[in-house]
């Protein structure tokens, strides 16, 4: 095999979906103490310090409690690579969210015992279908009195519609939560408040007839768990690899998060049986990973993640290929060839310097306004990664600057704020306006805050008769000058300097289209 064929099939890329509050944030961080990315003892004081490191950076995501950006955290375990793809977990995120899931090679869904499947799950696992991506469930919060165990998992297959595998089995819950059996080892491990920080520190045995489990959690329940676990195996689907690969079954844990439990059976099991990178769609050929040539693709782009480092940083998925430090990569939307010098890995919390990289591998590349989301690189050959789109936006402000004198800065904040894809930026041919779009209100809200954060502009966002936007192409050099001469009091330039129609109604939309024949309206902008 050749090298990275191996190093294709160590890696394990992955992201994290929840509804808000079931758990995402500190699931992913006992992950990264199991991976051993982390250094902590577990206590509440440890665990905001160490989402203070990963995710949570900005100062606005403490104060809503909200995660609005995504980072990549990377950790080896037991011989494998894993890579952690954080996804914001509120709704107005739901594009951000969407790309970075074209990332990953599988999906891990964490539900709340007590809540069960809740809007933004379903809404997630729909996107999450749309590629067949592979999902195991975890069920959290066991410490607390939940829904039966049983009936979450129908909920899950009705509602979800995807079958249920479950590989652990809870032993109690709440109060009488005594631990969980792993029904595919048959082991048995117990929960015991305070430990299970790590596999020493955790007491398993060998099956539930170890006389250790009688004395543990008492004759009785094992009487009850084994009429249970009886049913359970009646009742629901053993593991199939197969199914799960396709998209069509669900591994399922129980455990709960906060105090540890049940993370290391989960962690232990997905490196075993989530998929490593898959060969990949584009434009031209399927790409696979094994082929020794590089290639990747844009999901996402940051402005400003470090405030130290004032930079943008793009974040490129590694498709094929080796990446090594200062090769160069044809940039295929530009035609041009670039050096990726001082690439960044994401090492859990530390951005470091990538020195290799491979396939499953996310690499942060600087950027100074030539990357956009959904750029493909490569070694010269003029393909495009297929499926990243760049959504039109349904929601308009108009800019207004407190100070007058701050134009230029505001003008830049905007500009570089929308290269991140959650928003867009447009500049009317007509006016001086400065408009911004967003798919989400809260994402005005965010902007505001980091224009002042970030580029010490103090903006506010004001109401404007925009309904929707649609980029203009026409091929007809004439037609289109026309066309620019009838339309320019709705006309504008986005970021990227390409030319769009904002409709005040979607009325007008319709009229305009109807009136310019030959002219095309692009609800999607073009990544190539
Ligand atoms: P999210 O990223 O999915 O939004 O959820 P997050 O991890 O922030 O968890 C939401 C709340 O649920 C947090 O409480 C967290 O401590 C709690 N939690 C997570 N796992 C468990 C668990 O296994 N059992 C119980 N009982 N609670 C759990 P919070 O009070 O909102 O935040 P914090 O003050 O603890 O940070």
């Amino acid at each position: 095999m050749s090298t990275v064929a191996q190093e294709a099939a160590r890696r394990r890329t992955f992201a994290i979906i929840s509804h808000p509050d079931a758990g995402k944030t500190t699931l992913t961080e006992k992950l990264l103490l199991f991976g051993g990315a982390i250094q902590m003892a577990g206590s509440v004081k440890g665990r905001k310090a160490a989402r203070h490191a990963t995710s949570d950076w900005m100062a606005l995501e403490k104060e809503r409690g909200i995660s609005v950006t995504s980072s990549v955290m990377q950790f080896p375990y037991e011989g494998r690579v894993v890579n952690l793809l954080d996804t914001p977990g509120h709704a107005d995120f739901g594009e951000d969210t969407y790309r970075v899931l074209t990332a990953v090679d599988s999906a891990l869904m964490v539900i709340d015992v007590a809540k069960g499947v809740e809007e933004r799950t379903i809404k997630l696992m729909d996107v999450c279908r749309l590629r067949d991506t592979p999902i195991m469930t975890f069920i959290n919060k066991l410490d607390r009195e939940g829904r039966d165990p049983i009936d979450l998992l129908d909920e899950i297959e009705s509602v979800l519609k995807i079958q249920c595998a479950p590989v652990t089995w809870p032993i109690g819950m709440g109060q009488r939560l005594k631990g969980v059996v792993h029904l595919i080892s048959g082991e048995v491990h117990l929960y015991e408040s305070g430990k299970n920080f790590t596999r020493q520190d955790s007491t398993i045995f060998p099956s539930i007839d170890d006389p250790g489990v009688v004395a543990a959690i008492g004759a009785d329940m094992l009487v009850t768990l084994r009429e249970e676990l009886e049913l359970v195996a009646g009742a629901s689907h053993p593991f199939d690899r197969d199914a799960y690969l396709r998209g069509e079954q669900a591994p399922v844990f129980f455990g709960s998060a906060v105090n540890n439990f049940g993370v290391q059976p989960l962690l232990d099991f997905f490196v075993d049986h989530a998929p490593s990178p898959l060969p990949r769609a584009t434009t031209g050929r399927e790409i696979d990973p094994d082929e020794n040539k590089l290639t990747g693709f844009v999901f996402k782009i940051q402005a400003n993640m470090d405030p130290q480092h004032r930079d943008r940083v793009a974040f490129m998925r590694i498709c094929s290929g080796r990446f090594s430090a200062g090769m160069k990569a044809f940039h295929v939307r530009t035609g041009k060839e670039q050096k990726l010098a001082n690439a960044l890995t994401f090492m859990a919390s530390d951005r470091e310097i990538a020195e290799d990289a491979w396939p499953g591998d996310v690499i942060g590349l600087h950027n100074h306004g030539t990357i956009s989301i959904g750029d493909t690189f490569s070694e010269g050959e003029a393909i495009n990664f297929t499926g990243i789109p760049n959504f039109a936006p349904e929601l308009f402000r108009r800019a207004r600057l407190r100070d007058p004198l701050k134009l230029k800065q505001l003008q830049k904040g905007l500009a570089q704020l929308s290269e991140e894809g959650a928003t867009q930026f447009f500049r009317p041919l007509m006016s001086n306006d400065l408009i911004l779009g967003a798919v989400g209100m809260l994402q005005f809200d965010v902007v505001a805050y980091r224009l002042k954060d970030e580029y010490g502009v103090d903006a506010s966002f004001e109401q404007v008769q925009i309904a929707t936007a649609r980029w203009i192409r026409c091929d007809d050099a004439r037609k289109l000058e026309e066309f620019r001469e009838k339309n320019a009091g709705n006309l504008a330039l986005d970021a990227a300097g390409q030319l769009v129609y904002l409709a005040p109604t979607r009325v007008n939309l319709q009229l305009a289209q109807e009136r310019a024949p030959g002219v095309t309206f692009l609800a999607t902008r073009e990544h190539a």
